[in-house]
């Protein structure tokens, strides 16, 4: 192969795609591929692709459609569709895209080096069969030098009736502490400050592991391996999503209290307040358990943020219930919470459920949700004004370059005038003088706090 062919990758969905995309991207460039940032100029291009609602999954095949036409007249180009939509759909995308080289679902992502050779050898692959992951493999094409995703659960064994991932994602999957652990080492001697740790219920991790932990526990969990790897030299934050009410301990959430590099923010999605609709989603929890984590959060943490998910118009939801799920937002107030319209999604249960709401009543609902989403996270942001809050830098400012812009350990995006050359990477002391429902200005200060970098 020549070293000019030129490779761009699209992502779509969450942050598992945006940490298999980045992976994907480093065997491409060790594959001699260069990145072009406009897809037109590419010889190769990826969509990695989300299916958690139709009006994900729909983008994907505009966009598809544009390379696809192109491809006629540059019988050249590689045309890859990866991700869930890939998972989901298989075979049926070639039918739907004959112009389409690749089709692999996301446990294929580290042996795209193997499915490409395939293709250069006149294929045209279809890879979703499930699979054990391959570990390490890869080095990642990072798009941060400051923050970093670690996988570190594959997969779902839960069975929400309204979700996708499970199908597309496969079953759970833990990486071993030890590899994790060399990852954030080697990230750390990069220079990089901060890792997310990943998984779809990332306080499920280990469940599937034999043995012991490394400190001799029978059972391995996510709190033993924060216990592992908090000291990590060089990291000096770290995060961790999703938690799934079902797993998330006492325990956890004392560890996080403990370890001062684990930042105090929960994103803990409880997806509706009414316990019948909890049901029927067969989340595995009520109201009161979701209610009784966040006060034991608080009393541990009483500033830490928390933010959620959330979904209006699940089949069969009241006025009345949803109305509970209004009353629980108001009653805990979240730093942030994703809502989305309930989407009917192929091969889930709920999707074929006959009390089905119209479009109309579901806008509606995620219009009041997001009114009062906005104005609860307008108050919570309130505690940060005049508060020196500590902001680990990322980039500039993209809208007004005399800023530098990070986020403070309860993971609010905050703006302060300074040299990006001089503080990116750098945690700073930040006086908050303005806010906003979901972000923060404030200046730098001269002062000495425990933990600033720079
Ligand atoms: N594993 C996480 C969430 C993963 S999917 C958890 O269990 O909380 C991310 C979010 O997409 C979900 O939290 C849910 O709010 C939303 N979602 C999933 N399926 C959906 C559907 N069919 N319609 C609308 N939103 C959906
Ligand atoms: Fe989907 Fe439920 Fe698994 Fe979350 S826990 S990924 S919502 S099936
Ligand atoms: Fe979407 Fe797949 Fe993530 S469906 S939300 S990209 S797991």
């Amino acid at each position: 192969m020549t070293d000019s062919r030129r490779y761009h990758i699209t992502t779509f969905g969450c942050q598992m795609n945006k940490a298999d995309s980045e992976r994907m991207a480093g065997i491409l460039e060790e594959m001699g591929f260069e990145w072009s940032e406009a897809p037109e100029q590419a010889d190769l291009v990826l969509y990695n692709t989300c299916t958690i609602r139709d009006n994900a999954e729909q983008k994907v095949y505009s966009y598809l459609g544009r390379q696809a036409k192109r491809k006629h007249e540059q019988p050249n180009l590689t045309l890859i569709v990866a991700g869930c939509v890939a998972q989901q759909e298989g075979e049926a995308l070639l039918r739907r895209v004959p112009e389409l080289d690749l089709v692999m679902g996301p446990q294929h992502a580290n042996r795209l080096r193997d499915l490409l050779e395939q293709v250069f050898d006149g294929n045209q692959v279809v890879a979703t069969e499930p699979v054990h992951i391959f570990e390490d493999i890869t080095k990642p094409r990072r798009d941060s030098t400051v923050t970093a995703w670690v996988n570190v659960i594959y997969g779902c064994n839960e069975r929400c009736t309204y979700c996708v991932v499970p199908n597309v994602r496969g079953v759970e999957q833990s990486r071993l502490p030890e590899a994790i652990r060399a990852e954030m080492a080697q990230l750390g001697r990069q220079g990089f400050k901060e890792v997310t740790l990943l998984g779809q219920n990332i306080d499920a991790y280990g469940r599937d592991l034999p043995g012991t932990t490394p400190a001799g526990r029978h059972q391995h969990t996510l709190t033993d391996l924060l216990y592992y790897v908090h000291d990590v030299p060089g990291i000096e934050r770290i995060r961790f999503a999703t938690s799934h009410p079902r797993y998330f301990t006492e325990r956890l959430i004392r560890a996080c209290a403990e370890l001062p590099k684990v930042c105090e923010h929960f994103h803990i999605p409880f997806q509706s307040g009414d316990n019948d609709v909890l049901k029927a989603m067969a989340r595995g929890y009520t109201r009161e358990k979701y209610l009784r984590i966040i006060e034991t959060v608080r009393q541990y943490m009483p500033d830490a943020a928390i933010s959620a998910d959330a979904i209006v118009g699940f089949p069969g939801e009241t006025e009345a219930q949803f109305e509970n799920t209004l009353k629980l937002v108001e009653e805990i107030g979240f730093d942030q919470l994703n809502t989305a319209a309930y989407s009917p999604r192929p091969g889930t249960p709920a999707a074929v459920w006959e009390n089905q709401l119209s479009e109309d009543v579901k806008a509606d609902r995620l219009q009041r949700l997001n009114h009062l989403v906005a104005t609860k996270a307008a108050e919570r942001s309130q505690r940060y004004l005049g508060r020196v809050e500590k902001v680990l830098v990322e980039d500039q400012n993209p809208k007004d370059p005399t800023q530098v812009m990070g986020r403070t350990g309860g993971n609010r995006l905050t703006f302060c005038t300074g040299d990006i050359a001089k503080l990116k990477g750098c945690i700073i002391p930040v006086k908050i003088t303005t806010v906003r429902a979901f972000s923060l200005t404030g200046d730098r200060v001269e002062m000495p706090v425990a933990g600033a970098t720079c």
